[in-house]
């Protein structure tokens, strides 16, 4: 979850690599370097916190040179420090390496150079790479970096400079992400698009085990055999400003609010606003297949895991097919009961997260069917993965994944509808309904985010609560737990979800005067036993926050305050529902003060175990 960047054409190196940086920091923002070649030395400048710091160590003495490599780290092996930082060199400083991954057997090849004298100065992984290309440089920079990926064992993204070959990066990856932004007489290099979209929108995706040279007027890409590569270059169909905060004071206000755009990109070409019906013309799996599927398999992490329990009500209710979901680092440890007549479907918006890709190609190996829903279009996962559903959510820079939840649970549903028809367990009226309902979604989520004025006044209010609960049945129980969620991880309140019934088997204990206890009652069919469990959190003199529809005056007769989000049919209240909760986070973090985007200890894309 570091990013990376590299560069190398006729422009000052350290400028872009900055600002390319500052495009990943979300990815690992502990720490932070450079490394450029200056007058044929290679220079290395690092320190410990955000970048702002390594901007102000390099203030006056910005290095001089047209190609460099850049790292921001999330901290492995080793704690954040300066010696910890990236890029790490060999003791000649003849060889520089940034790296993003674990380098699994980096502890027995650090043995094998202490014994021939070798001296390391930090705890990472990484240095023992550069220690490595040192001691196996055979006067070829190119073929040293083979022998190295010979000997390595993990997953990685690397790349190198050497000071005997100074036209010339190479880099390298295994499951991270790493991709190569196209000039005119320059060339980038980066974990992610976001870092190069300012310079040029011409590129292309590295696969596992490919290795690319990059000089500045060319690129070379072959495997470790030397086997010529040939990739397929893309336009980046975005712009910079989309990964900017566009006027937004956070990514991640933006990205809520940009979530009437998501909702409908996700549901162009695929809902039929005419016939009321769903297609899904990537998907090239038959009815018979999907008649055959016996058993639906959903794993992920996080917010994405959330997503995966409201797919769980979607499937069973509508397609009527058995479901189980699974948290993806949990998955493979249990020996789930996977077989040829399994669909695995896979949901994570980076496409990056390694529990969830590990339990993609455990599914794989058990026989399984694999459908990812990924947001990152050429991602691991999706690459893996036998199918994929992409939502169109666009690039999600904020830690606290908002718009990616939403089109997440969209794609779910979408995918249940279409299924229940392929396997005809859906009625056609009660498909047309559900789709005429979505349709309307994005304009209702547009008129909820005109006015959020109480959420606001909510999250003044009770902002400084060190404890908050939320309650719900069914689908609003899932809701509530991406609501408790989005809560402690931005604003560092303990925040708790439950089935509302759960409540009093011993969590109401912890229910006393003034706890915030927000009770979400969008369930039709649990309505009832909802505001019951309201009435039990209310006797024992919490506040309560309830919510739902519009035109329901029963919840205020229990209710201290209640947020009432537009009418719309069980299964999509979720797609409105989280809104306010998302807010709320969100306000309740600005109160306290918390570093919104960034929240501590968390990083965007989860790519270790
Ligand atoms: C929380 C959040 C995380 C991610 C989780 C999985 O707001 O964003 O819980 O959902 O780390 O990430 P992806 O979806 O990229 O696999």
């Amino acid at each position: 979850m570091c990013g990376i960047v590299g560069y190398i054409g006729y422009k000052q190196a350290a400028s872009f690599l900055l600002d390319g940086m500052s495009k990943l920091e979300y990815r690992g923002y502990d720490s932070a370097g450079v490394a450029v070649m200056e007058n044929g030395r290679i220079r290395v400048d690092k320190c410990v916190g955000r970048l702002d710091a390594l901007r102000q160590k390099l203030a006056g003495r910005m290095p001089v040179g047209t190609m460099g490599i850049g790292h921001t780290r999330w901290a492995t092996h080793g704690r954040p420090s300066d010696r910890n930082a990236h890029p790490h060199t060999d003791p000649s400083g003849n060889f520089v390496v940034v790296h993003n991954g674990i380098i699994e057997n980096y502890l027995s090849i650090k043995e094998e150079l202490l014994a021939k004298g070798h001296c390391f100065l930090s705890e990472t992984d990484t240095e023992v790479v550069a220690h490595l290309m040192a001691d196996l440089y055979d006067g070829d920079f190119e073929s040293t970096v083979k022998k190295v990926l010979q000997r390595i064992k993990g997953s990685y993204s690397l790349v190198f400079m050497c000071q005997m070959e100074p036209d010339k990066i190479i880099c390298t990856k295994k499951d991270n992400p790493l991709i190569i932004g196209l000039g005119e007489g320059e060339n980038y290099i980066a974990s992610d698009i976001p870092a190069i979209i300012n310079e040029t929108r011409r590129t292309f995706i590295m696969s596992d085990g490919e290795i690319a040279t990059v000089t500045a007027d060319s690129v070379w890409v072959q495997d470790i055999n030397g086997v010529p590569i040939s990739k397929k270059v893309f336009e980046v169909s975005w712009n910079a400003e989309a990964a900017e905060k566009g006027g937004f004071e956070h990514f991640m206000l933006k990205e809520i609010y940009e979530q009437p755009k998501s909702m409908r990109d996700t549901m162009t070409g695929r809902v039929d606003a005419e016939a009321l019906c769903i297609k899904f013309p990537e998907l090239n799996w038959s009815p018979e297949e999907m008649a055959a599927v016996d058993r639906i398999f959903i794993v992920a992490c996080g917010t994405a895991y959330h997503a995966g329990i409201v797919g769980k009500y979607y499937l069973e209710q509508l397609a009527k097919v058995p479901v189980e979901v699974d948290i993806a680092s949990e998955f493979r440890y249990r020996h789930p009961l996977v077989d040829g007549n399994s669909l695995c479907i896979v949901i994570s918006q980076s496409g990056e997260t390694s529990d969830t890709l590990a339990a993609l190609r455990e599914a794989k190996r058990l026989g399984a069917r694999t459908l990812a829903v990924t947001n990152v279009v050429g991602s691991s996962i999706a690459r893996d993965a036998d199918q994929v559903v992409y939502t169109y959510a666009g690039p999600e820079i904020a830690v606290a994944s908002t718009k990616a939840y939403t089109t997440q649970l969209l794609a779910m549903l979408m995918f249940a509808i279409y299924i229940g028809r392929l396997r005809e367990s859906l009625p056609e009226e009660k498909a047309k309904e559900l789709v005429k309902g979505l349709t309307l979604i994005p304009e209702q989520i547009h008129q909820m985010l005109e006015n959020v004025d109480q959420i606001k006044v909510f999250a003044r209010k009770y902002g400084s609560c060190e404890d908050a609960f939320f309650i719900g049945r069914s689908l609003d129980y899932a809701v509530a737990l991406e609501g408790a969620l989005k809560l402690k991880e931005i604003s560092y309140i303990h925040a708790e979800a439950y089935a509302a019934g759960e409540l009093k088997h011993g969590t109401l204990a912890l229910i006393v005067e003034g706890v915030p206890v927000i009770v979400l009652a969008t369930q039709e069919d649990v309505y009832d036993k909802t505001v019951s469990n309201l009435q039990e959190v209310k006797a024992r003199e919490a506040v309560v926050i309830a919510m739902g529809f519009v035109g329901d005056e029963n919840l205020a007769k229990y209710a201290d305050h209640v947020i009432y989000i537009p009418r719309t049919g069980k299964y999509l209240a979720p797609l409105l529902a989280v809104l306010p909760l998302q807010l709320l986070a969100y306000y309740a973090a600005l109160t306290r003060g918390c570093d919104v985007d960034k929240p501590r200890n968390l990083a965007k894309s989860v790519t270790v175990e």
